[in-house]
């Protein structure tokens, strides 16, 4: 259901040091499917769950973070017209050819006040599931590996123009605020949807730019998170922290490192959001239980550690 002609979140270009040492992890530990490879040498990777062809891309590269984040959106005429009201934000603004990208349409990508890269684009070729779409059984033995991650959710960034960053998503893009965290009049973070999760996009006010805090996958239950931390044990993944709830979003979660120090976040459940909500607000006096519930504290690994 798109709510904004921004459908979700599509995919996520993270760069890493050693592919093959990412691939074990996204696809032997996350339980993420290869779906194809390209000529630069990128590896193209999607959830069991995801339909289209893929949502994680990996690159590998001399230094870890997010090339770029996508959205999907519901038309080519849809990507035209954000395209231009982009622009008329004063973004820098860049049409992508269709095939770029194996498998994926034209792409519209665009800066942020915050310094990082984000793409729309309206067409992905259709993979689908191993289960099919006619008289589908619930899962199937190829969603069976590792973390069994279902799909891509969403990414948490940090930079400092936060408050610009949350103008163009909201104002150019048609997003809503599901939640900030307030110091006094000071937002320090929001917490962004397109449709009714409770989040697509997370930032938080942090003095470098465009700093990549973690990508998130969505997992089916909360035996599953705790699943995911016997994953972690056995293979010596290194931990952030974790299983835990969330205040914000409410989701439980765990946080753990790839092999190139960039986070990802398992995790599962959340609420469903209606555009009709007021924004829920946190104050910086109870930040500990907002972000880790259980604890009521912060670890300052999670606060400081970026890519
Ligand atoms: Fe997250």
């Amino acid at each position: 259901m798109s709510l904004t002609g921004v459908l979700r979140p599509g995919h996520v270009s993270i760069r890493v040091l050693d592919l093959p040492a990412a691939l074990t992890h996204y696809v032997d530990r996350l339980g993420l499917i290869e779906s194809d490879r390209d000529e630069q040498g990128r590896v193209y990777l999607k959830g069991w769950d995801e339909r289209d062809w893929f949502s994680v891309v990996l690159r590998e590269a001399d230094a870890p973070g997010m090339d770029y984040m996508g959205f999907k959106v519901d038309s080519p005429a849809t990507l035209d017209r954000l395209a231009g009201r982009l622009r008329e934000f004063g973004c820098k603004v860049e049409r992508i050819p269709a095939g770029e990208l194996k498998h994926c349409g034209e792409r519209v990508r665009f800066d942020s006040p915050t310094g990082h890269s984000f793409e729309l684009y309206a067409q992905k070729d259709y993979l689908g599931t191993a289960m099919g779409l006619q008289n589908p059984d619930p899962w199937h033995e190829e969603c069976l590996k590792g973390m069994q991650v279902q799909r891509f959710d969403h990414c948490l960034l940090y930079g400092d123009d936060l408050d610009g960053t949350v103008k163009l998503f909201t104002e150019v893009l048609g997003f809503h605020i599901s939640e900030n965290v307030m110091d006094g009049e000071l937002r320090i973070g929001c917490f962004l949807t397109c449709g009714m999760k409770a989040h697509d996009l997370a930032i938080i006010r942090h003095p470098e730019k465009n700093r990549f805090h973690h990508a998130s996958f969505m997992l089916g239950t909360w035996e599953d998170v705790l699943r995911a931390a016997d994953i972690i044990g056995r293979f010596k993944i290194p931990l952030d922290i974790g299983p835990t709830r969330h205040g914000i979003t409410r989701g439980r979660t765990i946080y753990f490192f790839d092999p190139s120090g960039n986070r990802n976040e398992v995790f599962s459940g959340d609420y469903t959001y209606y555009p009709d909500y007021e924004p829920i607000r946190w104050t910086a006096d109870s930040l500990g239980g907002a972000i880790f519930y259980h604890d009521q504290a912060l670890n300052e690994r999670f606060l400081t550690v970026v890519t």
